[in-house]
C-alpha cells in the first residue's frame, strides 16, 4: 500500500513539498497550527508569491473541481498521528532576536507534538534548516517504534516549485536501513529520476545545507568585494565575473555583484552557523563568515552612500527618492531582510522622501515599513523623484521604456544595485546611469 505522507508546517518549504508529494501520486495531510493558513490552503490558495505553487496545490486539493483530492490540510495534531506513515517537519527556524543563532522553539514544538501522536512504525523526517546536532537531540524525543531522518531541503523562493519537483540532489541522514528504505520508496518516484541520492549520517546531513549556503553566501561575498576593488581601480565587476565564471571550477553563478543577499536564509543560516559553531569549539573554522556578513551589510550602507553622492552629497532631507523594489529577490514577495528594503528604510531614516514600488512585495513591505511612501507603479514612483535606485532586478524592471520614465523624473539619475539594467539603453534615453563595481560611464 502506498506510504501516507503529512507535512508538518505549511510555509514556502511545507506548502511546496506537500504540494509535491500529493503530484507524485501520494495522500498528503498537511498540518499548520495557524488556522486561516489552513482554510487558505484547503481553498486551493498559497499565502504567498510562489510561481506555479497555487496551480500545483488546486491541481490536488480535496473538494476543489477537477482535482485528485490526495491533499487535505488540518490543524489537528490527532489527525496526523493517525494518517501519517512518514511525517515531514517543515517548519521556520528563523534567526533570534538580538542574537545570531537560530531560534528552534517552533521545531521543538513540532517534534513535541508529534512524538505524542506519531503511530509506531512511522518515521519523523525533518527538512528544517537547523543547527548540527540537532537532529541527534530531537530523535531522543521521540517515542520508542517512532524513527528519525534528516533530509534537507535546497529549495530556491521563485523556483520552488520546479527544485522540489527536481532536486538537484536528495540528502538524506539516516540511523537504520529501514529509514533509508522507507524514503527511498518517497523519492522512488520521477522526483528522484536523475537526482544523486545521498545516503550520510544525521550530522552530515544537517552540515550539507549549512554548508551549502554558506558556500553561496561567500560566493555572492566574494563578488562584491572585488565589486569593491574594481570601483577602487576603475575595472568593471561584471565583465570581471563573466571572465572568470568561464573557468569550470569556478562557475558562473552567484557572481551577480551589487547590493547582496538577503531573504529568510543566506543571512541567518550563516550566522546561526557560526554561533554553532562557537558552541563546539569550531568557531576559528567559520572566522571567515563574518567576513561574508559584513562585506554583504557594507553593500546596503554602500547604496545608500552612491545615493547620497548622486544627489549632490550632503544631506536627503527634502530628496526625493524612487526605489524599484522591495523584495529580497525578483519572482518573490518575500521581503525578510531585504536589502532593497534596507536601503530604502536607511534614507528614509535620514530624511528622504523614499517612494517604494514592487510588482509582488507591496503588501509585506507596507506591513513592514509603514512609513515609507508607496506608489501603484514604477512609473507614479520615479515620477519627480530626485534619483531612482534599481535594487530588485523584476523583469519589469528590465523592460521599463527609459524614455517614457524620463519624461516624468524630476531628474535623469538612476543607479542600478543588481547589475541587471542594460546601461546602454539608459544612457540614450539621456539617463545618468551607474552600477555598483563598474566606471562611471
Ligand atoms: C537560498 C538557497 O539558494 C537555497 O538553496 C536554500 O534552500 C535557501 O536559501 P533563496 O533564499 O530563495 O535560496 O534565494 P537565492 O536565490 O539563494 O538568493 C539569495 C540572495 O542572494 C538574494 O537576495 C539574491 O538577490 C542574492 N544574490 C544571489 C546575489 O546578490 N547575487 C547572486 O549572484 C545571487
Amino acid at each position: 500500500m502506498a506510504l501516507k505522507i503529512t507535512v508538518i508546517g505549511t510555509g514556502y518549504l511545507g506548502a511546496t513539498h506537500a504540494a509535491a508529494m500529493a503530484e507524485l501520486g501520494f495522500e498528503v495531510l498537511g498540518l499548520d497550527v495557524v488556522p486561516e493558513k489552513v482554510e487558505m490552503l484547503s481553498q486551493g490558495r498559497v499565502p504567498m508569491y510562489e510561481p506555479g505553487l497555487e496551480e500545483l496545490l488546486s491541481r490536488h486539493v480535496a473538494g476543489l473541481e477537477g482535482s485528485s483530492g490526495r491533499l487535505r490540510f488540518t490543524s489537528s495534531w490527532e489527525e496526523v498521528g493517525a494518517f501519517g506513515d512518514v511525517h515531514f517537519v517543515c517548519v521556520n527556524t528563523p534567526q533570534k532576536h538580538g542574537e545570531y543563532a537560530c531560534d528552534m522553539s517552533y521545531v521543538d514544538s513540532a517534534f513535541a507534538s508529534l512524538a505524542a501522536v506519531a503511530r509506531e512504525g512511522s518515521l519523523a523526517v525533518g527538512k528544517s534548516t537547523v543547527p548540527v546536532g540537532s537532529a541527534a537531540r530531537l530523535a531522543a524525543l521521540l517515542p520508542e517504534g517512532v524513527e528519525l531522518a534528516w533530509n534537507p531541503e535546497f529549495l530556491r523562493e521563485g523556483f520552488a516549485v520546479n527544485d522540489t519537483l527536481h532536486p538537484d540532489r536528495i540528502v538524506v541522514g539516516v540511523e537504520s536501513e529501514r529509514a533509508e528504505k522507507l524514503l527511498r520508496e518517497v523519492y522512488a518516484t520521477p522526483i528522484a529520476e536523475g537526482s544523486p541520492f545521498v545516503v550520510t549520517d544525521f550530522p552530515t546531513a544537517e552540515l550539507v545545507k549549512t554548508s551549502a549556503n554558506s558556500f553561496l553566501a561567500t560566493k555572492i561575498s566574494f563578488i562584491n568585494a572585488m565589486a569593491e576593488v574594481c570601483e577602487a581601480a576603475d575595472g568593471d565587476v561584471v565583465k570581471l565575473a563573466e571572465a572568470i565564471g568561464y573557468d569550470e571550477r569556478i562557475g558562473k553563478k552567484f557572481l551577480r555583484a551589487g547590493i547582496g543577499f538577503g531573504g529568510g536564509c543566506l543571512p541567518k543560516d550563516i550566522r546561526a552557523f557560526m554561533a554553532r559553531a562557537g558552541e563546539l569549539g569550531a568557531d576559528q573554522a567559520l572566522t571567515f563568515l563574518r567576513e561574508v556578513d559584513s562585506i554583504n551589510m557594507r553593500r546596503r550602507g554602500h547604496m545608500v552612500e552612491l545615493a547620497r553622492e548622486a544627489l549632490g552629497g550632503g544631506s536627503f532631507l527634502g530628496k526625493r527618492v524612487a526605489v524599484l523594489g522591495a523584495t529580497f529577490k525578483p519572482d518573490s514577495d518575500d521581503v525578510r531582510d531585504s536589502p532593497a528594503l534596507n536601503v530604502a528604510g536607511q534614507i528614509h531614516l535620514q530624511g528622504g522622501q523614499v517612494t517604494v514600488y514592487d510588482p509582488k512585495g507591496m503588501d509585506n513591505a507596507r506591513r513592514l515599513f509603514p512609513t515609507l511612501g508607496y506608489a501603484d507603479t514604477a512609473l507614479d514612483a520615479v515620477r519627480g523623484a530626485d534619483v531612482v535606485l534599481h535594487l530588485t532586478e523584476w523583469r519589469e524592471f528590465r523592460e521599463l521604456d527609459p524614455a517614457e520614465l524620463g519624461a516624468v523624473a524630476g531628474s535623469r539619475v538612476i543607479l542600478d544595485g543588481r547589475n541587471a539594467l542594460d546601461p546602454v539603453r539608459w544612457r540614450e534615453a539621456g539617463w545618468t546611469y551607474r552600477a555598483m563595481g563598474r566606471p562611471a560611464a
